[in-house]
């Protein structure tokens, strides 16, 4: 049987909420990942050192028996944060970094920042105390079109703040767009970004033709075909300024197909798979490792991890429900089987 073995990879973008939730997604990821950067957008945020420490205990809790894996966790960044609470985050070895939501842009970004050019002062912090800024970058405007959002947002706030704090790293996370692989390509080495499976497997055409489809819903959106491809161009280009984060995002399925359903995908179930497959779409699995197990670590400063996993090359189908959560291609066929 053909097998594919790679250096454990990291998932540098998760979502895994608290409570049942958390129980029921976190094997998933812990099976695979050995480490995964934890998004705060809880209910209420998590915007203090000691909430993220509350929050690591309860992912801890939630790890299965005989399973290793290690929650990176980040802060939700507000415009009320104190300096002082960034200084303290600097100094815990559990938090790896600061998130920004232009508020109102995604799931639970209310308490977000609703005005990106008033923190120069927090920016400021984070680069001062070398503390990374993973940004959803996406404007808010009502009247700026939701396919547009991720350009403008580059366009009218990032390079600006590129420009501004040249010595803060910055992960742009999700990216969805040609644009947005062309500004990460062409800034600085501070400079990084995500790629989900959804962005890279999908074009809007999966969520909208046919029939509306809810599971393809995610934040920033599908976007057509041409983005699709330079975001795998960008994902096995061997750039070690793209690497892997699944933005995984488990929304309960009655949430999801409703008439105001949920933006995310929950990818957790067969992530390094889902990956597989966009790699070997265009013949480049010999790239999978840098991408999922190495540039993460590299960019966060974190070293690599030592053990591997192995695909097999294997049909199966991804399970219709799993604990109340539809994963990403629910009931479809893949081809890689993580054993
Ligand atoms: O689709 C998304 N879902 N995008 C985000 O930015 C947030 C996430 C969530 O938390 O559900
Ligand atoms: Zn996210």
């Amino acid at each position: 049987m053909e097998t594919l073995t790679i250096t454990r990879p990291d998932d540098c973008h998760l979502h895994v909420r608290n409570g049942a939730i958390l129980k029921a997604v976190l094997p998933h990821t812990a099976r695979q990942f050995a480490r995964a950067v934890i998004m705060p957008n809880l209910k209420p945020p998590v915007t203090t050192v000691a909430q993220a420490l509350a929050y690591r205990d309860e992912i801890l809790q939630a790890i299965p028996e005989g399973v290793t894996f290690t929650p990176l966790m980040t802060l939700y960044l507000t415009a009320s944060t104190p300096i002082e609470e960034i200084k303290r985050a600097a100094e815990c070895e559990y938090i790896h970094a600061f998130k920004l939501y232009p508020a109102g842009a995604t799931t639970n970004s209310d308490a977000g920042v609703a005005d990106v050019t008033k923190i120069h002062s927090l920016l400021a912090a984070l680069e001062k105390y070398d503390l990374p800024l993973l940004i959803h970058g996406e404007v808010t405007d009502e009247d700026c079109d939701i396919f547009d959002r991720e350009r403008v947002f580059i366009e009218r706030y990032l390079l600006e703040i590129v420009a501004n704090f040249p010595a803060l790293r910055i992960v742009l996370e999700h990216v969805t767009t040609k644009e947005a692989v062309e500004f990460v390509e062409s800034a600085s080495d501070k400079i990084s970004a995500t790629i989900t499976p959804q962005h890279l497997l999908f074009n809007r055409n999966a969520m909208l033709a046919g029939g509306i489809k809810p599971h393809y819903y995610c934040l920033p959106i599908l976007k057509r075909e041409t983005h699709r491809l330079a975001l795998v161009r960008a994902a096995t280009s061997g750039n070690p300024k793209f690497f892997l984060g699944t933005d995984s995002a488990p929304h309960l399925t009655d949430l999801k197909e409703n008439s105001c359903g949920c933006a995310g995908c929950y990818s957790a179930l067969a992530a390094l798979e889902l990956y597989a497959e966009a790699f070997e779409s265009v013949n480049a699995l010999d790239k999978l490792e840098g991408f999922a197990s190495f540039y993460g670590a590299d960019f966060y400063g974190l070293p690599r991890n030592i053990d591997s996993v192995t695909l097999e090359k294997s049909d199966w189908i991804i399970p219709a429900i799993y604990d109340g959560i539809t994963p990403l291609k629910a009931g479809k066929l893949l081809h890689w089987k993580m054993g």
